[in-house]
């Protein structure tokens, strides 16, 4: 048996436009998925409580598949991040699953292999994913991702943020395909708004160094500014960003694909908790500490 875990995530700035070519912002948190892969003779790979696709069973098929491995898996998952909120849950599965896989069939993670398989698993929620979860998901800290280059990692020194999930789930290949049809309609507004979202995480990375907190919370408002531009708030998420900036947050935006899903919100440190005991009444509501480790093994096997 292998067991490997991996974060959930928040992107800070840059969602949807991270999907067209510009640099996005993301963090792992302290929320994690965990998966158990087991060797089988049953030549198939079987999901304890699951049927059908899933992105933990498309990992590990894709790996079985790839690296001619003969016997059967049975996986089995655990999280403790919220499913299809925007938090990165499908990603962090596909990348546990792989590395777990991974590691039961060849006794080490090797990264290209891993992110490879675990893009194969995302694609089962998201149809096109931009890779920026399961990179994060992988390789934890915060970073910058673009499609180009893939994800560097950045020294942040913003450590904790509100997460207020709207209740609202939703589906990102909707989302995606919701701003793809706005690209195509409006090209020439499209290019203007990537351009500023641009410069906007390009501002972004000198205040989360410092940490600027009132700055940064400046640039998430005109981020999810520009997100509503093209259509993908929703009531939900602006009632939740109205009551956080009611409560004293100098920010906050829809994290993730939006149309529901969770905000985030950035305030004063010592201010958090009382914004989450306001919001608390009415919605869920975390401090999350962010730049969590990356994937790791949890497990030996059980006969060494
Ligand atoms: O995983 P989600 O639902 O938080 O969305 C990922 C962010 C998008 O930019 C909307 C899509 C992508 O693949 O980058």
């Amino acid at each position: 048996m292998r067991a490997a875990s991996a974060p959930g995530k928040v992107i800070l700035f840059g969602e949807h436009f991270v999907v067209h070519g510009n640099p996005a912002i993301v963090s792992a948190i302290d929320l994690r998925a965990r998966v158990e892969a087991v060797e089988t003779d049953e030549e198939a790979i079987s999901l304890e409580g699951f049927t059908g696709d899933n992105p933990a069973s498309s990992a590990a098929s894709y790996l079985a598949k790839k690296l001619g491995y003969r016997k059967g898996l049975r996986l089995k998952i655990s999280s403790q991040i919220p499913q299809s909120v925007g938090l990165g849950s499908s990603a962090a599965i596909a990348v546990a699953s792989a590395a777990a896989t991974l590691h039961l069939i060849k006794g080490v993670i090797e990264y290209p292999l891993l992110l490879e398989a675990a893009y194969e698993g995302e694609r089962v929620a998201h149809y096109t994913p931009s890779g920026i979860d399961t990179s994060v998901a992988a390789f934890g800290g915060a970073g910058v991702y673009t499609r180009s280059e893939g994800y560097r990692k950045i020294d942040m020194r913003l450590e904790e943020l509100l997460i207020i999930n709207t209740g609202k789930p939703r589906k990102t290949g909707d989302l995606v395909r919701r701003v793809r049809e706005f690209s195509e309609a409006q090209p020439e507004r499209f290019r203007e708004l990537l351009e500023e979202a641009a410069g906007i995480a390009e501002e972004a990375l000198k205040s989360l160094r410092k940490p600027d907190l009132e700055t940064l919370g400046k640039l998430m408002n005109r981020n999810q500014e520009l997100l509503r531009l093209v259509g993908v708030s929703s009531r939900e998420i602006e009632e939740v960003v109205r009551l956080c900036l009611n409560s004293g947050a100098y920010g906050a935006k829809l994290t993730g694909a939006g149309g529901g899903g969770c905000v985030i919100a950035v305030a004063d440190y010592d201010r958090i908790d009382e914004i989450v005991k306001e919001l608390g009444e009415r919605f869920s509501v975390m401090r999350a500490r962010l730049m969590a480790e990356g994937v790791r093994i949890e497990s030996q096997p059980d006969n060494p």
